[in-house]
């Protein structure tokens, strides 16, 4: 690659105070220019899902207008189509937006777990399965990048609360971390190195992420190798100097000054290494360089970026229930109600805002439909007159489709909601119009899920997420099966808040959250539980039906060297068209750890004709059988017989292979005091120095073939236990005069030398 900036020479003769200054924001969006040197400031916007760019004179508090652009379904819609492609195709897109408007970074995409329902901000983000939020933002980042933008992965990490999001300290175990919070991120930076990373508000163990070197430099940088520079979330600074010296480089927006002084200060005073400090320059200087080489003239078609749109909604809506009414036919006498089909909810509140080009409504969209609203959005409190009129459009049709869901004041970006209820009016609306209707669909609009109290009443239920700005003219080809609806879910949809895992400790107090629920989040909880839901991770229906069969796996043994290859037959064997996610969990042994049933390995969607066979492959390595040990500070494939199951949902599981795995890493054996004989049995290599002892002190002949004495029937086993259970420390207190607490200290030594 050609460069435009000379970034080492730069370096050298940029000045202390230039260098210092470089590494705070100019204003609300831009970086700082060095004039003299020929830097220029570059601009970066929000993202994700759609551009928002303020106009030439941003505010400090970046809540001006913003240009128009394309509004594309949020996150949480995009996941359920679990679509790399279209995914890749989106964030190609949003690249091209950007160039045409000179931007340098496309803050996004969030990729944080979803932790629980009602996190204001789960619109934004992808899913409660790290694998999914990983795949999908790879997807896009590529897509967004090819074009020479940046991206900002974000929010690095644990940011899974609105409550206290700027202060709280989430606490969270060190496998908790790595295998939930962490594992997306780790995907994302492997398979899409993006530009940048910014850092997330909330603390984590007591440390704000800005300051985080073990998170920023060991984890982020060393170990995953990211190349890029990391970020503030806009005002998350808690300490400038530690924050450099933890691998932050960039403070987001203007610190007007006050932190460069404190960067000046400390280099000065010696109590920051300027080799810190260099290396932020560059890392920044990197990014304006590469901005510039991209740089050029560009336009788009903003309505071919509508069409893009609104295929992702198409392909990202979920048919939650069918009882055979839908697709629609055209010769039916159809009514709409609800106001979202006049003006649909298309997104969430808060930076990730778009000013929409163009909004396109299911109104606007169906020929010969009655519409009535039905319901307010502004305040949730029944208009009889609006109540009334819509129970006589849908009395006079064939079929009423309420177009209902979350108003924007129940979701957004800054607060967590109360509770998974829609407004009250809605439910009662949905009500009233199933007593005089008998053929109702509900089409959902909301971010996040729901619970639907008139569920048994209506015939079909499509939730379009929060769809974008051409979510109207999705539903209707849905509806009237122009194309069959092929999303799943990309979370669970639990019966009752208070299922959710982590009820209990959400949003936690003031100062904290505590993760309790430690690795089973969504459905690793749900299914461990045997718990019912309302709609299970990875469910959606279509109007075509597909058979699974031939399940290969090229191997009944392996090692957690060896990569596996799993090929299954899909067959579309309805009569239209359409598209199948096909879900790959492995189902883990029963072994040392705790672990959840089944985990979500790899997944594929394929397109199929009706008739159509197509054979799907997937390639799983080690990290499919692996829980991260915090023993070796490592991922680990424990030995033991594993399933490779091959499923329509999470629970919808069609067909099913044993695997033997068998671990090559070996985990180091070390014995304590409280180690119980037990575990010597079974973990030391040798077990002599636990047997010699044993013999002096008499312990193991106390503990075998007693009959006949006080404690009763069942001896034998009892004492075996007894024994299996002491730990080293306590055969002193069962043992004859003999034994010595040395010769503890010393059989421990021994068994640790080994
Ligand atoms: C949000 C970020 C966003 C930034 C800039 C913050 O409040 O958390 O996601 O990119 O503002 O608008």
């Amino acid at each position: 690659m050609s460069h435009k900036l000379d970034v080492a020479k730069l370096v050298q003769d940029l000045t202390l105070e230039e260098k210092a200054g470089l590494c705070s924001g100019l204003d609300f969006w831009h970086t700082k220019a060095v004039e003299r040197l020929g830097i220029p400031s570059v601009m970066v916007s929000d993202g994700p899902h759609g551009l928002r760019k303020q106009d030439e004179n941003p505010d400090h508090m970046g809540v001006g207008e913003s240009v128009q652009a394309i509004g594309f379904p949020t996150a949480s819609a995009m996941a359920c189509s679990f679509d790399r492609d279209l995914l890749f195709s989106v964030g190609e897109a949003l690249g091209e937006e950007c160039i045409t408007e000179d931007l340098a970074v496309l803050l996004g995409p969030g990729i944080n777990m979803k932790r629980s329902p009602i996190c204001g901000r789960n619109f934004e983000y992808y899913s409660e399965d790290p694998l999914v939020a990983g795949e999908l933002g790879a997807a896009f980042v590529n897509g967004v990048q090819q074009h020479g933008v940046g991206t900002s992965l974000k929010h690095f990490a644990a940011n899974n609360q609105e409550w206290h999001r700027m202060s709280i300290s989430a606490e969270i175990d060190e496998r908790t971390l790595r295998e939930i919070y962490l594992s997306a991120f780790e995907t994302v930076v492997k398979k899409a190195q993006p530009w940048t990373v910014m850092c997330s508000y909330n603390r984590i163990n007591g440390t704000y992420s800005s300051d985080n070197s073990w998170l920023l430099n060991d984890v982020l940088r060393d170990e995953w190798g990211f190349e890029g520079l990391v970020m503030t979330d806009w005002g998350a600074m808690n300490d400038r100097v530690t924050a450099l010296k933890a691998g932050l480089d960039l403070e987001m927006p203007s610190s007007h000054g006050e932190t460069d002084k404190q960067i000046v200060a400390a280099v000065k005073d010696g109590s920051l290494s300027e080799d810190v400090l260099d290396q932020a320059v560059t890392r920044i200087l990197t990014l304006v360089d590469k901005y510039l080489v991209h740089k050029k003239e560009s336009t788009y078609d903003k309505e071919i970026h509508h069409l893009l749109a609104k295929k992702t909604a198409e392909e990202s809506a979920v048919l939650l229930k069918n009882d055979g009414i839908l697709p629609l036919k055209k010769t039916q006498k159809v009514a709409f109600i609800g106001a979202f089909a006049e003006t649909p909810r298309i997104q969430g509140g808060g930076s990730s805002h778009i000013n929409c080009y163009r909004i396109e409504s299911a109104l606007d969209t169906a020929n010969n439909v009655a519409y009535a609203q039905g319901f307010r959005t502004d305040i949730d409190e029944t208009d009889p007159a609006l109540l009334e009129e819509a129970i006589r459009t849908a009395k006079d049709a064939e079929v009423a489709v309420i177009f209902a869901g979350l108003p924007d004041a129940f979701e957004s970006e800054g607060f967590d909601r109360q509770h998974l209820n829609m407004p009250d009016c809605q439910n009662e609306l949905i009500d009233k119009i199933c007593e005089v209707q008998p053929n109702t669909v509900v089409v959902l609009h909301s971010g996040s899920p729901v619970v639907m109290p008139w569920l048994p009443k209506v015939k079909a239920v499509l939730d379009m997420y929060l769809s974008g700005q051409a979510s109207g003219g999705a539903a209707v080809r849905l509806l009237y099966g122009e194309v069959s609806p092929s999303g799943k879910l990309a979370e669970s949809f639990p019966l009752r808040l208070e299922d959710n895992p982590s009820y209990l400790n959400f949003p936690g107090t003031r100062q904290e959250v505590k993760y309790q629920e430690g690795i089973f989040i969504g459905y690793r909880y749900y299914d461990k539980k045997k718990m019912e839901v309302l709609f299970p991770f990875g469910y959606g229906l279509s109007y075509t039906s597909f058979a699974y069969d031939h399940l290969q796996v090229n191997a009944t043994e392996a090692t957690d060297q060896d990569t596996i290859l799993v090929s299954v037959d899909v067959t579309n064997t309805g009569q239209m068209a359409g598209a199948e996610i096909v879900q790959l969990y492995v189902q883990n042994p029963k072994g040392e750890e705790i672990r959840p049933e089944k985990e979500l390995r790899k997944f594929a969607k394929v397109y199929l004709e009706p008739g159509e066979t197509k054979t799907v492959t997937m390639e799983l390595n080690d990290r499919a059988f692996s829980y991260y040990h915090i023993g070796i500070h490592d991922w680990y494939a424990e030995s033991g017989e594993y399933q490779i199951l091959i499923g329509a949902s999470s629970r919808d599981i069609r067909l099913r292979q044993n695997i033997q795995i068998t671990s090559t890493k070996e985990i180091p054996f070390i014995a304590g005091e409280t180690t119980t004989c037990e575990d010597v049995e079974l973990f030391a290599k040798d077990t002599a120095p636990l047997d010699h002892m044993l013999r002096i002190s008499g312990f193991a002949e106390n503990t075998n073939g007693v009959e006949n004495d006080s404690m009763g029937a069942g001896t034998d086993e009892l004492m075996h236990n007894m024994f299996s259970g002491t730990p080293l420390h306590s055969i002193l207190s069962f043992s004859g005069e003999e034994l010595t607490y040395e010769d503890i200290q010393e059989t421990i030594r021994k068994l640790n030398e080994q």
